[in-house]
């Protein structure tokens, strides 16, 4: 296979993110209640053979860049060897870089061991530098360990290390120029980002939601901010503090959304493929990889609202047993998203 995945819209998709488990260490409040969300049985979870197998067709077909994302994907056990598994994979570009955004919390176990296997970067999640602040957004007391994280994923030269922050009104948007000293001052690039109706819990609203705009009045009340140009599809606006090197992003997907530019494609962790965080329909690549006969012939499935919709088969039935082309299956799932 030598071809590239262009969708309807014509966006060529080369990111490919992928879920390793939904579970995560931290309970921060825009994402989960407290006592956590209904989580995946194990069993329907992919295995890592299964990952790398998605993962190796999605390379074959122009995928250059591999996010591991969660939940918390370093609560996955076998994470080094996913990691190194990945790195392993070649397509027409070459092997695809692989990067993990996390909450720190088991870096320093593992960041050496992780560099090694080939990772490439890290983005961290760092809402807040006040204890007690951190204890309440995330409801763990954690901050004195996601700062240990951080600099053992500096130290290991998983560079550049991101810094993601949700900003949050009344909460840590008087952190907005703090967070950003720390981070320049250590040569990692800030980010801040605009809350997304993501939280289980739907307590989100727009009138609250602190904004780029809010933002860059705080940032620029303080710092000389310059437009770094070639933002490409990358999900962050950039800036250079005070003539550089250090650089603050922001990304604003509820007031600047970048749809049209994104060249992402999602697979979470209970095995669904599909183009983007708000996207209705979904491949079911679990089923093709494990021969459910619901999915011959690389039927796709696509999710409506409250009811599960099968399109795009004009072949009859086959059995489970038959012999199915998994590969070409999984690509034609890919080339729907
Ligand atoms: P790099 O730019 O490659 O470092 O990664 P990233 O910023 O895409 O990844 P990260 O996991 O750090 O995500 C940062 C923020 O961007 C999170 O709030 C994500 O939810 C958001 N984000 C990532 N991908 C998308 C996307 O496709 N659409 C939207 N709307 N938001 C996204
Ligand atoms: N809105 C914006 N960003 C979010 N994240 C988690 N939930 C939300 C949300 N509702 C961020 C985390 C992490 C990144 C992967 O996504 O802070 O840094
Ligand atoms: Fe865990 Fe990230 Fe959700 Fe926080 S935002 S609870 S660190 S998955």
């Amino acid at each position: 296979m030598n071809e590239q995945l262009v969708d309807r819209f014509g966006r060529v998709h080369r990111d490919l993110r992928i879920s390793l488990t939904d579970r995560c260490s931290l309970r921060c409040t825009y994402c989960m209640p407290a006592e956590g969300v209904p989580w995946l049985a194990r069993s329907t979870m992919l295995s890592t053979e299964e990952i790398v197998h998605v993962a190796r067709v999605g390379v074959s077909l122009g995928i250059t860049e591999i996010r591991l994302t969660g939940g918390e994907p370093l609560l996955r056990v076998d994470i080094v060897d996913v990691v190194r598994r990945l790195t392993a994979l070649t397509g027409p570009a070459g092997s695809p870089e692989v990067s993990l955004t996390t909450n720190a919390l088991r870096l320093p176990g593992l960041a050496s061991d992780l560099k090694d296997a080939g990772l490439s970067r890290v983005n961290i999640s760092l809402d807040t530098l006040d204890r007690a602040k951190f204890l309440e957004l995330t409801r763990r007391d954690k901050l004195v360990e996601t700062l240990a994280g951080i600099a053992a994923a500096d130290a290991a030269g998983l560079h550049p290390v991101k810094i993601n922050a949700v900003a949050m009104r009344g909460v840590n948007d008087d952190e907005v120029v703090a967070l950003t000293r720390f981070a320049v001052d250590r040569g990692y690039q800030m980010r801040f980002i605009e809350q997304m109706p993501l939280d289980a819990g739907h307590t989100w609203d727009r009138a609250q939601m602190v904004t780029q705009a809010e933002i860059l009045e705080r940032l620029t009340a303080e710092f000389t901010l310059t437009e770094v140009p070639g933002r490409g599809a990358a999900p962050a606006e950039l800036w250079t503090v005070d003539g550089g090197p250090g650089t603050v992003g922001v990304i604003a997907s509820v007031t600047q959304p970048f749809c049209g530019a994104c060249d992402r494609l999602r697979l979470t962790a209970d095995g669904q493929l599909r183009a983007c965080l708000f996207s209705q329909t979904e491949t079911n690549v679990r089923d093709l990889l494990r021969g459910s006969s619901d999915a011959p012939d690389a039927a796709a499935i696509g999710i409506g609202p409250g009811q599960a919709v099968r399109i795009g088969t004009t072949a009859p039935a086959r059995p489970a047993s038959a012999a199915v082309d998994v590969d070409t299956a999984l690509a034609d799932a890919y080339r729907r998203c």
